[in-house]
């Protein structure tokens, strides 16, 4: 399917109960896989390190990882910032049972955040908004969530290279556009890039990664 179609599809996608109890079962099951789904990441790797340059000081923040999985950013974030306060909010309890102690853990649907208007200083999704079927009401709501001034960092793959792996049938990617229209809806400043996981290797055109300003 090429990016259009593609983008068509999830316009008209709906996140129906049935769909998200599928993707939930999913990813409880993920959960078991340390291969694929690994609680650690390097702090070395540039969307770590892409992701913490855009938040910027974050002593005394409020910080949430949106689709956290097994916290893996939240982790590195907290040890390097442990006066920030940090939540990890995700579809799958079993996923989040593997995020370290001190990191505030939350059920739920990116679709419907359950925290009020401007909770937190900044947030950041790293491969889950790829997962969240209805992408603008999920980009809305972690706009929503963030204070007026907040950042925002998305990590997703790139829409144009649809097909280099295997994806389940929910998984969207985006264009660079695409996500950046959605953001800018929300956002005063917004801009995207090409990155990999080194910082001195030459993105390959999979990973993108949106800034964002509210
Ligand atoms: C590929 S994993 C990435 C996890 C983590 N961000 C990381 O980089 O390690 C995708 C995560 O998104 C979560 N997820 C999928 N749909 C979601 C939704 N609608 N709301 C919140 N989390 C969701 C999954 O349960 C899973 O933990």
């Amino acid at each position: 399917m090429n990016w259009k179609r593609l983008l068509h599809h999830a316009e008209s996608a709906q996140l129906t109960p049935e769909l998200r109890a599928r993707i939930q079962a999913s990813f409880d099951e993920s959960s078991r896989d340390e291969e694929n789904f690994p609680s650690t990441i390097d702090p070395r790797i540039y969307h770590v390190k892409l992701i913490r340059e855009h938040l910027g000081d974050l002593r005394g923040k409020r910080v949430l990882d949106v689709g956290c999985g097994k916290g893996r950013f939240a982790r590195v974030f907290r040890e390097q910032e442990p006066e920030a306060e940090f939540w990890g909010l995700d579809i799958s309890e079993e996923m989040l049972r593997y995020v370290p102690e001190g990191i505030h853990t939350r059920a739920g649907s990116m679709t419907e955040l359950p925290f009020p208007d401007a909770h937190f200083d900044a947030a950041y999704a790293t491969e889950s908004l790829e997962h969240a079927v209805e992408i603008e009401k999920a980009v809305a709501e972690i706009c929503r969530v963030v204070k007026p001034g907040g950042r925002i960092a998305i990590i997703d793959k790139n829409a144009e290279q649809w097909g280099r792996l295997e994806t389940p049938g929910w998984e969207r990617w985006f264009t660079r556009r695409e996500l950046e229209r959605l953001l800018k809806r929300h956002c005063r400043e917004v801009s995207s890039r090409p990155i990999s996981y080194w910082e001195d290797v030459p993105p390959d055109g999979l990973f993108l990664a949106w800034l964002a300003v509210k």
